[in-house]
């Protein structure tokens, strides 16, 4: 069994579905943690909720961002966790953190990347007319939402959209698509080509993507 940790800054929306798949599937992983570096998170009240252990770090509390890394990081090995899973994670992880743990970090970010990397996604998609935008989720690597990339949702942008409602379409492509990337990443089905991802599988080869209904 897998040992996973999520770590969340807000209100964990997706870390809350994750939790729920993890129990409904049987999943070959747990979460052992959910761990915000925002002690008000509403996210770590949610996580108690579903009987998962939830603690803050708060990265407030200390003045060097390296020494905030190195006290989650220690945390993260003291739990002897398998996978860290970003969800929401406000903080920027550090080169020293992300190579301790190289190749078991995940993040989901709301934009199409390499488009759109870093904050208000939603606004600039809009600004920029893209008709195609969506979520990425991807490994973690030292440069900021630039890992290689595991699977992508599509999420069309529709006339009258303003960055509310296309966040609220991308957030539900979201909650179907981080659950399955990361099941392919806990059971070992992802083999990592430079920036590549793919399915051990072949026959698997187009599972990797899917685009919304822009209905739902
Ligand atoms: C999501 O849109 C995620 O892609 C981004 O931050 C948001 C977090 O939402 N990184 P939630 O906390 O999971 O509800």
């Amino acid at each position: 069994m897998k040992k996973i940790a999520v770590l969340i800054s807000g209100r964990g929306s997706n870390m809350l579905g994750l939790a729920k798949r993890c129990r409904e599937e049987r999943w070959p992983a747990r979460i052992v943690a959910v761990i915000s570096n925002r002690p008000g998170a509403a996210g770590l009240e949610a996580a108690a909720g579903l009987g998962l252990h939830a603690e803050a770090i708060d990265h407030a509390a200390f003045a060097e961002r390296a020494e905030f890394d190195e006290a989650l990081a220690r945390r993260l090995e003291e739990l002897q966790v398998d996978w860290i899973v970003l969800a929401g994670f406000m903080r920027v992880l550090g080169e020293a953190f992300v190579n301790r743990f190289a190749g078991r970090i995940v993040n989901i970010h709301p934009s199409l990347l390499p488009s759109f990397p870093g904050l208000h996604t939603h606004r600039r998609a809009l600004e920029a007319g893209v008709r195609l935008h969506g979520a990425t989720v991807h490994l973690v690597t030292a440069s900021l939402d630039l890992g290689p990339i595991v699977a992508q949702a599509a999420v069309p942008v529709l006339d009258g959209d303003d960055p509310d409602r296309l966040a609220d379409r991308v957030l539900a492509a979201e909650h179907r698509l981080y659950p399955m990337a990361l099941r392919w990443l806990v059971e070992d089905r992802i083999v990592v080509e430079g920036q590549r991802c793919r399915l051990r599988d072949p026959r698997e080869g187009e599972a990797q993507w899917f685009v919304a209904d822009p209905s739902a």
